[in-house]
Order: C-alpha cells, then sequence, then structure tokens
C-alpha cells in the first residue's frame, strides 16, 4: 500500500484515484473547485460513468479514498502524485500545458520527501523531460523527485474497466528507481506492464489514439465509396474483420468520430510533426476525412430537401458516443447550428447529454429556428418531416420501422450511426439514408447490397 495523491478529478484524475484505492493504495485526490470536492467526499460523482460511483463510495467507506482542496497537505508525503488535469487544444492544435505546469509546481513547492510524480495527461513528446526540470527547479526541500509517463487508454462509459482490466499499462521511465517505484503501484492490478523510455511512451499513447482515429476515418472513406459502387459497409467490415491481423474493432463507419481524444490527439500530433518538419500525411487524412464526415448526412438532406426553413426536425443523440453525457467534438454540434440557421424547428431526445446541450443551446427560439428537449424518441418523432440520427443509444436503437411510419409526418431518415435494417426500414415505407449502405432494388424485389 502507498500514500498516493492525484491532481485533476476530471475523467482521467478521478477514475485512477478511485481505482488505485480500489486496488489498495491511500489515495488523495486534488480539485481547486471546493464545491466540487464536497460532493466527491460524498461519494457523488461529477461525472456520468458506469460503476463509478458505487466505488467512489465503496473506497470512501473503507478510509483509503479522499478528496481535498488542499494541495500541500496532499502532495507532502505522498510517496506518488498522479497529474490528470486536462492538456486542453490551443487554436493551433497545439496542447496548452498550463494546468500540468501549475500542478508541477504546487508539487515542487509541497514535497517533503523523495517523490514520483506521474504525468498521466496527454502531452507532446518531451514535455515531461520539461516538466522534471521544472520541478527540480522550483524544489524547495532537497528530496528526490522523478517524472514518469504513465498514458490514459480508457474510453469514456468504460473508464472504470478499461483501468481495472486494461490491456496494458504503460510506464516511461528514465531511471530504475523511478520504474520499480511505479511498477509497485500497479503490481496489485495483476496486468502486463510495457516499461520504455519516457519519450517512447509519450508517443504510444498519440501513436494508439491517432492510429484508432485513422482506422474510423478509413472505414468512413471506404463508406463513401461503398455508396457509389453498390456495396454495403457492414458487409464490408464484417469480411475485413475475420482477418486477425485487422481486428473487428473500430470497424464502424458512422457520422465521424468526436470525443476528447481523438479529435485532439490528431491534430496534436500532425503539429508536433509539422514543429519538427515532418508532414504526417496519414493522420492529416484522418482529420480532413472526419471534418467532411461529420456533415455528410446533412449535406445529403441538403440536396434532398429544398428547405429546412419550418421542418420539424427529430434530432435522436447529442453526446459523442453512448453511456456519455459528453457532448465534446460531437456530430450533433456540428449539424444542430446549421439546422437551427436554416430555421429549422429541432426536438431533440438524449437520454443523458440533454441537460449539457441545453446549456449551450437553451431550450426555445434560437437563430431561425426552436429547439426542444423531450425524453423519448418517440416524442421527437412525432409529426417529423425529418429524422436525424447521431448517436447509437440503445433507446434510438429500439426504434421500429413501424413507429419511423406511423409517428412522423414524413417518414425521412438520415441515421448517422447505421442502426437500423435498410430493408426492413423500406418495406415498411420509410425513407431511410444511412452511412456506406444502399438499397439495391433487383427484378425480384429488394435485395440488400
Ligand atoms: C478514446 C480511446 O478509445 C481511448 O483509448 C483513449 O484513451 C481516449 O479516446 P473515447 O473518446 O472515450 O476513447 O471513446 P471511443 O469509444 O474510443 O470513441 C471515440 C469516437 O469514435 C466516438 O465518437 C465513436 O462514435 C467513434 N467510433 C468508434 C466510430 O465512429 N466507429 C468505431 O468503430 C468506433
Amino acid at each position: 500500500m502507498k500514500n498516493l495523491a492525484v491532481a485533476g478529478t476530471g475523467y482521467v484524475g478521478l477514475v485512477t484515484g478511485v481505482c488505485m484505492a480500489e486496488n489498495g493504495h491511500n489515495v488523495t485526490c486534488v480539485d481547486i473547485d471546493e464545491q466540487k470536492v464536497q460532493t466527491m467526499r460524498e461519494g457523488i460523482s461529477p461525472i456520468y460513468e458506469s460503476g463509478l460511483e458505487e466505488l467512489m463510495q465503496k473506497n470512501i467507506e473503507a478510509g483509503r479514498l479522499h478528496f481535498t482542496t488542499d494541495y500541500q497537505a496532499a502532495y507532502k508525503n505522498a510517496e506518488t502524485v498522479f497529474i490528470g488535469v486536462g492538456t486542453p487544444e490551443r487554436e493551433d492544435g497545439s496542447a496548452d500545458l498550463s494546468f500540468i505546469a501549475t500542478v508541477a509546481r504546487q508539487v515542487a513547492e509541497s514535497i517533503e520527501q523523495d517523490c514520483l510524480v506521474v504525468v498521466k495527461s496527454t502531452v507532446p513528446v518531451g514535455t515531461n523531460d520539461k516538466v522534471e526540470q521544472f520541478i527540480r527547479d522550483f524544489l524547495i526541500k532537497d528530496v528526490r523527485v522523478e517524472v514518469a509517463s504513465n498514458p490514459e487508454f480508457l474510453a469514456q462509459g468504460s473508464a472504470v474497466k478499461d483501468t481495472l482490466e486494461a490491456d496494458r499499462i504503460v510506464i516511461g521511465t528514465e531511471s530504475e528507481w523511478a520504474e520499480k517505484v511505479l511498477t509497485e503501484v500497479y503490481t496489485p492490478f495483476n496486468l502486463p506492464i510495457v516499461s520504455v523510455n519516457r519519450r517512447s511512451a509519450e508517443m504510444i499513447k498519440y501513436a494508439a489514439n491517432d492510429f484508432l482515429a485513422l482506422k474510423i476515418s478509413y472505414m468512413n472513406d471506404i463508406a463513401n465509396l461503398c455508396e457509389l459502387v453498390g456495396a454495403d459497409i457492414q458487409d464490408v467490415a464484417k469480411g475485413m474483420s475475420y482477418d486477425e491481423r485487422i481486428g473487428s474493432k473500430f470497424l464502424n463507419a458512422g457520422i465521424g468520430y468526436g470525443g476528447s481524444c481523438f479529435p485532439k490527439d490528431t491534430k496534436a500530433l500532425e503539429y508536433i510533426a509539422k514543429q519538427n518538419g515532418y508532414e504526417l500525411k496519414t493522420v492529416k487524412a484522418a482529420i480532413d476525412i472526419n471534418n467532411e464526415q461529420k456533415l455528410a448526412l446533412y449535406n445529403k438532406a441538403s440536396k434532398r430537401l429544398i428547405t429546412f426553413n419550418g421542418l420539424k426536425i427529430a434530432v435522436l443523440g447529442l453526446t459523442f458516443k453512448p453511456g456519455t453525457d459528453d457532448l465534446r467534438e460531437a456530430p450533433s454540434l456540428e449539424n444542430i447550428p446549421l439546422l437551427l440557421k436554416d430555421g429549422a424547428d429541432i426536438y431533440a431526445f438524449d437520454p443523458v447529454g440533454d441537460k449539457n446541450f441545453a446549456k449551450v443551446y437553451p431550450e426555445g427560439k434560437q437563430e431561425n429556428g426552436s429547439i426542444t428537449y423531450v425524453t423519448s424518441p418517440e416524442q421527437a418523432l412525432q409529426d417529423a418531416n425529418v429524422c436525424f440520427i447521431f448517436t447509437e443509444w440503445g433507446e434510438i436503437k429500439a426504434v421500429t420501422p413501424t413507429q419511423y411510419k406511423d409517428l412522423m409526418r414524413t417518414p425521412l431518415v438520415y441515421d448517422g450511426r447505421n442502426l437500423h435494417n435498410i430493408m426492413e426500414m423500406d418495406m415498411n415505407g420509410v425513407e431511410y439514408h444511412s452511412i456506406g449502405r444502399q438499397l439495391i432494388k433487383s427484378a425480384k424485389g429488394a435485395v440488400l447490397a
């Protein structure tokens, strides 16, 4: 059991803290927001994440998990300080490291014993060398301090499981001491540990995320071609997935990837490459394809209709993926402003993301149209002229072709997540447009391409 402190209680920080406590460590999570800290002390999670609150409550009760705004007290006796603060994207695509710098300085001014500082946040390659130097420059006590890189691979919606049952733990260190300390922290997790140098660890995070972003963009690119040549992207993906070298995951074409990682990390790596005089053509292609893909359905519908003005539009799904209330880089945020500008009256359904969306677009008149939040897909579809599907929530998947047909004024559906069977939709009189799939009418009737 070690005394650990965790800086930042966002997705990465909070999940790390809770999972460290679950593995027997004594953990203090630090955040500057007094009210947030108070709520977390009561076992209430500030983020929607399956299984997190239960583990928070369990470990608070066991006396292993604490929350504070008093960073000095938390860092003073910590053997290891994890940094999980955000590295938001600057306008030029580079990472804003000011939160890391603030924590690094606080750590330097607080620690009174040897301490390993572990950076979980995604940072440009080479940053942790600078963080280490920065901490040493500001140290008050004569103690040993080193910085390790320990990138985080958790996905929102499955963050706890991804952490407790991770495929691997990547640790990047520059000394045997640091490697030993961090290995000991992770020993109770009983997971494969990949131990490399610090810069390689930093690079692994970007390379892994950008590879997945590329995989999705590649499928979206192929999906667009499938539409032109009369192939079906889901069948194509299925045929590809049996090849173990390709695998079955992240082959779903759709309305483009969103979230806090892929959009940010692709732009950041492209920026890092540019800074080094190199053009990262693959990642640039992923970014370009994704930007276009987010508006693929809007553009299709714009061509099909004279105008969206005065139309009742059902929007099913607002978050960037199911299982989260997060809207960052969600396709809905690209499409809804355009529809509002065009004068559409939007009826939006999302089981958890509506409250966050309403903070940006409050209910009522917006631009030339309006937005209303409803609590079921049926309410959104009632009398609608058009339906857009942006997120694959179970409730939305469960809508039947008959419901679209019966509830909508004109059953015209644009599905960014390929949720429904094309033939069933067609047979029930729904005009259905999805991604990379189309109905081929043969002499014998409707058959799937
Ligand atoms: C991702 C990585 O999975 C995680 O390892 C990393 O640490 C952070 O970024 P996250 O952004 O939470 O996690 O979600 P993820 O499930 O990876 O989905 C990202 C986006 O890709 C979503 O918008 C999703 O809809 C999209 N996606 C995913 C597809 O369009 N097709 C797919 O096949 C898979």
